[in-house]
């Protein structure tokens, strides 16, 4: 990861930054709303906003875009990555205390699974931990008292786990996927559900193994999460930590990205869980 490491650098400033932010900072609401549709918070656009700051001052970074933006922003001509990033996902479980975080996809060419190369999450919860992947390994960081991250250890998923992670409204989902997640519980698999993308799959990658889920459902078909931002960074990590990432069949890597706030449907886990979504998705 040695020719990333300016953007990594650049990752635990902002990270420190947001850390201070959450913390200490105006929790209100603002007047905007995101190209998505969300009400942006405060947090959500100065968290977005300190990311930005800080890349920009990065010349190995040739574009970046935001969940919190509508557009791609040209940094660096001669830059090599382009940088996809949630600034602050999540942003609403700040008021009731709950862990939330940031998510970053480095990506060579042009923002699509196929080119992503490496992600980053930052997960803010009572310790402020980061895992890094280059496509070869997920490394562990957590940050110490003089605010240095220090190397934990490696991540990698068992064939199988306990936790099942459902996301999206119940009353919404098919019945195929309905019956996956009953007939899971029935087979002993234990509810974990924050409402946060970025702990909820931070403890299956701890704990080595589980499902979450996002599908596409009656509401919304094509899922919530967002592939450049949210998406595809999680699906290098699954892939590379031994589990696997799908949008119900084939890897999440290969969905195609039109626009850069598409959505997917998808299921990040061990192995064993992965096989049984396939199994559920292929009856449907
Ligand atoms: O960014 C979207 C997000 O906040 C994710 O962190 C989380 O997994 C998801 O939304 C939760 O959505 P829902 O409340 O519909 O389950
Ligand atoms: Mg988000």
């Amino acid at each position: 990861m040695d020719n990333l490491n300016d953007i990594l650098e650049a990752i635990k400033t902002a990270s420190i930054q947001i850390q201070h932010l959450i913390a200490h900072g105006d929790k209100g609401k603002s007047e905007q709303q995101n190209s998505t549709g969300d009400t942006q918070l405060k947090l959500d656009i100065a968290s977005d906003v300190i990311i930005e700051d800080i890349f920009a001052s990065v010349p190995s970074i040739k574009q970046i875009v935001s969940e919190e933006q509508d557009e791609i922003k040209y940094l660096h001509d001669n830059g090599e990555y382009l940088i996809a990033y949630d600034p602050l996902d999540g942003s609403s479980l700040v008021d009731v205390n709950l862990a939330v975080g940031s998510i970053y996809g480095i990506y060579k060419n042009d923002f699509n699974g196929a080119n992503i190369i490496a992600s980053v999450y930052v997960v803010f919860g009572p310790r402020v931990e980061m895992v890094v992947c280059d496509g070869k390994k997920v490394e562990l960081f957590r940050v110490q008292s003089d605010n240095s991250f220090k190397y934990i250890k490696d991540l990698v998923l068992n064939q199988t786990g306990k936790i099942n992670s459902p996301g999206s409204t119940q009353q919404c989902w098919y019945p195929h996927h309905k019956a996956m997640i009953e007939d899971m519980f029935k087979d002993g698999y234990i509810l974990s559900y924050s409402g946060g993308m970025v702990p909820d799959l931070h403890h299956i990658l701890l704990n080595g193994g589980g499902l979450f889920s996002y599908p596409g459902a009656t509401d919304k078909p094509k899922g919530k999460l967002r592939q450049l931002f949210e998406v595809f960074p999680f699906a290098l990590i699954f892939q590379t930590a031994k589990g696997d990432a799908i949008d119900g069949q084939k890897s999440l890597l290969e969905v195609p990205t039109t626009h850069i706030h598409d959505t997917a449907p998808c299921f990040f886990g061990s192995n064993k869980e992965i096989d049984i979504v396939k199994k559920y998705y292929a009856k449907r």
